[in-house]
């Protein structure tokens, strides 16, 4: 099982959708493991974004996820990392492909409404970033095992 960073951008909490983005995670089978409503500081969306520090969109990228607050999730299942990348489309909702949420819920070539851990190695950086000791709960879901083939005693 595999645990990935979302964040519901600002665009996604000020147009009131974050509600049906989660419900899509929630019925494919994703579980969520933690949740978080903050305001990103300067700081922290510079840490998060340290990759893109050279770009010419960091200065106005970290403007954006600190204009307002943002709904920060974790969320675990089999394969979520790549499995949250394609349920998000590509990068502007103006080329994501329809049936995807960048592809659904926008057209802009800036806001593009959320953000997805893209490897193993940036979700667990991503996910120590957001989430304190003990903010991330294993717990069972009571569906677990008609989500899931646990006839093997792992989830398959
Ligand atoms: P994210 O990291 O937010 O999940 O998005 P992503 O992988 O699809 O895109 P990435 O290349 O990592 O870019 C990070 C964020 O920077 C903004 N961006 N602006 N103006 C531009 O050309 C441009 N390119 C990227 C977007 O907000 C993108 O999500
Ligand atoms: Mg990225």
């Amino acid at each position: 099982m595999e645990t990935t960073l979302i964040i519901l951008k600002p665009d996604a909490v000020q147009r009131g959708i974050m509600g049906r983005i989660i419900s899509r995670f929630e019925d494919k089978g994703l579980q969520v493991v933690g949740a978080k409503f903050t305001q990103i500081s300067q700081d922290l969306a510079a840490r998060h974004y340290a990759d893109h520090k050279e770009k010419p969109f960091y200065a106005g990228l970290v403007s954006f996820m600190t204009s307002s607050p943002v709904l920060v999730l974790a969320l675990r299942g089999n394969g979520a990392i790549a499995v949250c990348r394609s349920m998000m489309g590509a990068t502007f909702g103006f080329k994501a492909d329809a049936g995807t949420i960048r592809g659904d819920f926008g057209v802009s070539s800036s806001f593009n409404l959320i953000h997805g851990s893209d490897s193993p190695e940036a979700a667990t950086r991503e996910l120590e970033l957001f989430f304190n000791d003990g903010e991330v709960l294993d717990w069972t879901p009571a569906i677990q095992s008609w989500v899931y083939d646990m006839s093997s005693g792992d989830p398959e």
